[in-house]
């Protein structure tokens, strides 16, 4: 909000006499004027951040430059290469970790399709999410154990040739990771409020190995990918139109396919398409990581920040990173809104039960899944949305006019992430030059539960694509992450 309007809006005092009516339904037009304006991206803006992302994109597959600012997209080569895995056959174990809960997965695989699948999921305790690295991964392989006699699957490591058999693991770690191959590969930082000690900067396969040793677990680490990376590739073995995999929940991410020559920043995988790359057409791709989360970071140049934003932003404990991550993903958008609603209470735009409200008083306590409930709510009145303050949060709201606010503020702060979304889509598709004819593989309790969602992002991709966008097809690819890095596993432990 500018501050001119904060002036004149502190200007705007009423008290109850009629004039004065007047005045306070001025300042609760000026103030919602004033968030629509900045939460509904308009296309032109959509534009400049749909080139920035083109540009940041081409920039990061590039060798850093002297005198060129490095790119806010980390594009990190996947080392997963396009290739027919229609011979992969056997048992793979995956380990889908990217957030407070992790799955462990026994994946039977039969010429490339699966044919049987056991999980469980876990939960990771706060404590081990902000202890140090050696209880982090002690959890996960413990977990793993338990895993394996909850389903009586010990039998999966059956001895042969008097030694006993390391079963092959893809290896799920949903965070920005710079692979140095595809088992192996450092935590550059964490996100998701993770802080565990002894991590970042660290080989996190190594870790998990030797995590998977102390516990007597045998498994054998063969590959180690990104929760975007294991969506694109389990959607890919169904559908060779798929172009990218991405994630919209908790955390916000994508990755695609890019032809290996433009990856100039690394000088294996150019050579790797030289040797590959023939006259007849064959061009080797990559899968591409690319972080987008971090998108518009450093200078917040073409991003649509609010003074919300940067509160989240700087109380957050990796300030001034993730910065587009912090406008779509699930464990933000609740938190945006709380602070719109908490605003609009103290400008006295809402009931000042919002003001008061103990839960609502403490960060994070707005859950982005009432967000999209209340954003959905038609019921007569918004019955709906007068129950859930109610019941979640101890806010009764008596005045109609302020629930149809609430509904506003919540569907505002939806809306905005999905254009974003889309923008980053349309982005990435446009770099490909696949736009026509895309299957995009997308998984994430935002995508797949917010209403609306889906069909905001899909509007908004045609818009910057133009006709062709119609033709870009957003398919649910649920679990994704996990069976796809089994599905990893199986090409790497073939070597096919
Ligand atoms: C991480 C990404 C991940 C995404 C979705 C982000 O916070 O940096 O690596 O893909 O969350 O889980």
């Amino acid at each position: 909000m500018t501050s001119r309007l904060v002036t004149v809006l502190e200007h705007i005092t009423p008290t109850q006499n009629g004039d004065d009516a007047t005045l306070a339904a001025l300042k609760t037009r000026l103030i919602l004027d004033s968030l629509r304006a900045q939460f509904i991206v308009a296309p032109r803006r959509l534009r400049e951040m749909c080139s920035f992302m083109l540009h940041e994109m081409t920039i990061g597959l590039r060798p850093t430059q002297d005198g060129v600012p490095a790119s806010t997209l980390r594009m990190l080569p996947s080392y997963v290469y396009k290739r027919d895995a229609g011979n992969a056959n056997g048992i793979y174990y995956a380990l889908d970790l990217g957030g407070t809960n992790f799955r462990v997965i026994r994946m039977l695989v039969r010429g490339g399709r699966m044919v049987q699948s056991l999980s469980e999921k876990f939960t990771i305790p706060k404590s081990e999410m902000s202890g140090d690295a050696d209880s982090l991964f002690g959890f996960i392989a413990r977990s793993v154990r338990q895993f394996m006699v909850n389903k009586d699957v010990q039998g999966d490591n059956d001895v042969q040739n008097n030694q006993t058999k390391a079963l092959p693991l893809g290896f799920t770690f949903s965070f920005p990771v710079k692979q140095t191959g595809i088992s192996s590969g450092e935590l550059i930082s964490w996100t998701k409020g993770f802080t565990a000690k002894g991590v970042e900067g660290h080989d996190v396969v190594k870790l998990l190995q030797h995590a998977f040793q102390k516990q007597g677990v045998n498994m054998n680490v063969v590959a180690l990918c990104n929760d975007t990376v294991g969506t694109l590739i389990t959607r890919y073995f169904d559908d060779a139109t798929t172009e990218m995999g991405v994630i919209l929940g908790t955390g916000s991410n994508a990755c695609y396919w890019e032809k290996a020559r433009n990856i100039t920043k690394d000088a294996d995988i150019v050579a790797f398409a030289q040797r590959h790359d023939s006259a007849d057409g064959h061009t080797s791709e990559m899968v591409i990581n690319m972080e987008f989360g971090n998108f518009d970071s450093t200078h917040v140049s073409v991003l649509p920040r609010t003074q919300f934003d940067d509160a989240i932003d700087q109380a957050s404990p990796n300030r001034g990173a993730q910065r587009f991550e912090k406008m779509i993903s699930g464990m933000y958008l609740g938190e945006i809104s709380r602070q719109v609603l908490l605003y609009l209470a103290s400008m006295g735009v809402l009931p000042a039960s919002f003001g008061s409200s103990d839960r609502l008083a403490k960060a994070y306590s707005f859950h982005s899944k009432d967000n999209g409930l209340i954003s959905a709510d038609r019921t007569p009145g918004l019955m709906d949305t007068r129950q859930l303050l109610e019941e979640h949060y101890g806010v009764r709201v008596e005045d109609e006019r302020a629930r149809y606010i609430v509904r506003e503020v919540c569907t505002l702060v939806i809306h905005r992430a999905a254009q974003l979304s889309g923008m980053a889509i349309a982005a990435t598709l446009l770099k490909t030059g696949r736009q026509d004819n895309a299957t995009v593989a997308v998984d994430g309790s935002v995508f797949e539960k917010t209403p609306g969602f889906r069909a905001v992002m899909q509007r908004t991709i045609q818009g910057l694509v133009g006709r062709g966008g119609a033709d870009v097809r957003l398919t649910l690819t649920r679990d994704g992450s996990g069976f796809g890095a089994a599905f990893i596993a199986a090409l790497a432990s073939q070597g096919a």
